[in-house]
């Protein structure tokens, strides 16, 4: 609000002096003399000891009004405790209700999930979410620095578009004008792949959108993907591209959010195992272990979220599974000359069970093989006439991925599902608050 009142984090700079607070109260207790007051700010949460004899009346008396998330003004002198959490207290010469506050819904007990997120927009306020909020800004700050520092240009790619990215069963759409069906983008990929020949190396980071009738973990039908085209670089490059990724942002975020991983009790000793190189197998070499274990997977089946966990399991790194068959994926992949049945693409799978993190692959870069996929998948052509421009004026090899974001974040934060790593996830069956 001004430059006279202290964030608790920075109370230390305060210490043995009188300052300002403005915060919420998370928790209260006082008999008839004193009364200690949990003060949360956003910054972190500080105790507050209001006394009788040190105080005016007012604010004593205003003690009476005070709730669960009252927003209050505190004034203080700031005294360093080492038992205090955070290593301060804050003795009260005055205090001030700003906002009351209603009997408030979320208590310290269970509550049920679906009760939790109808109640997402105070949820919030809440240690352990909020620390996954900050783990999740430092994994995007993370993500911006990583390509900044490599000389990739971020270009920003369209969310209402007229062509389908992935594929056609998971598309939202809406009318458009006179020009018909516009569809929320699935992907920014095919408008990065024209900005790479632009640019050479190149990334887009935003909202994407799938209409996915799956009610599972790590389904929201919106999500955060951010993803890199590079010119000239093929599938091999782009698997050494994204290990190094993936180890930057696991690392930046133990570096600079220790704290967070703290509050929501990750264990870090994982996380401290992923560095380059990550493991590799075959597609065809994961089908065989998937049969030798018992699964009765045919080659050409995509891997689903089980398979996912039996490939990964035991395994402390993430694990690059590439060279799937054609039929598993989308139409832009680059056909394998080394075995046509199969496309340079590769997935990533999280260790700790939290499966495909990113989707990748080199594109194809033939115009008239490219063309013939985007018939035998039945996508209207003329959607996809400036896409296969970029083959016809001076086609280039190229490879890129999309990472999720979510499914990165809860990850790293060992949270068991998507919905608590956004702030306000969309699902299937919830659109609000
Ligand atoms: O594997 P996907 O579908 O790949 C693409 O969209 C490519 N066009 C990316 C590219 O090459 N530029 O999605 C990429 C990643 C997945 O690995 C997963 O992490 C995440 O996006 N993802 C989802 N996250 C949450 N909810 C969903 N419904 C998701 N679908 C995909
Ligand atoms: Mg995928």
């Amino acid at each position: 609000m001004n430059a006279l009142h202290t964030s608790v984090r920075d109370l230390a700079s305060k210490a043995g002096q009188e300052t300002a607070l403005l915060g919420w109260i998370s928790q209260f207790r006082s008999s008839g003399k004193i009364a200690f007051l949990g003060l949360r700010d956003g910054t972190g949460t500080v105790q507050v000891v209001v006394a009788r004899n040190e105080v005016d009346d007012d604010s004593w008396d205003s003690i009476a009004d005070l709730a669960l998330e009252t927003s209050v003004r505190v004034t203080g002198s700031v005294r360093q405790d080492d038992r205090a959490p955070g290593g301060y207290e804050v003795t009260a010469s005055s205090l001030e209700v700003l906002g009351t506050a209603d009997e408030y819904p979320i208590q310290p007990k269970e509550h049920g999930v679906d009760f939790l997120l109808n109640h997402r927009h105070l949820w919030l306020r809440h240690g352990r979410q909020a620390a996954i909020m900050r783990v999740r800004d430092e994994v995007v700050k993370a993500i911006r620095d990583f390509f900044y520092d490599r000389d990739f240009v971020l270009v920003d790619s369209p969310i209402l578009t007229g062509a389908i990215g992935e594929s056609a069963g998971t598309l939202f759409s809406t009318e458009y004008f006179d020009l018909g069906t516009a569809y929320l983008a699935q992907t920014g990929q095919l408008y990065v792949e024209a900005a790479a020949a632009a640019l050479g190396k190149v990334y887009c980071f935003g909202p994407t959108f799938r209409a996915e009738k799956s009610k599972t973990r790590r389904h929201l039908t919106e999500f955060w993907m951010v993803e890199p085209e590079v010119a000239w670089l093929d599938s091999e490059g782009n698997m050494l591209l994204q290990e190094e990724f993936v180890s930057f942002i696991v690392q930046r975020v133990l570096e600079r959010r220790r704290s967070d991983l703290d509050i929501l009790e990750r264990d870090v000793a994982p996380l401290e195992a992923i560095a380059p190189p990550f493991d590799r197998m075959s597609y065809t070499e994961a089908v065989d272990a998937l049969r030798a274990g018992g699964s009765d997977i045919e080659w050409g089946a995509d891997l689903g979220a089980e398979h996912e966990t039996v490939l990964t399991e035991g395994r402390q790194k993430p694990l690059f599974v590439y060279d799937y068959p054609v039929e598993a994926k989308a139409f832009y992949m680059k056909e394998n000359p080394e075995d046509p049945r199969t496309v340079k693409c590769n997935d990533l799978l999280a260790p700790e069970g939290y499966g495909e993190i990113i989707g990748g692959s080199q594109r194809e870069d033939d115009y008239d093989r490219l063309l013939a996929r985007i018939r035998e998948e039945g996508l209207p052509e003329r959607a996809y006439d400036w896409y296969l421009d970029l083959r016809r004026y001076g086609t280039f090899p190229h490879s890129g991925f999309g990472l999720g974001l979510e499914r990165t974040v809860a990850w790293i934060c060992g949270a068991p599902h998507l919905r608590e790593v956004i702030a306000f996830p969309r699902m299937m069956t919830r659109l609000t608050p």
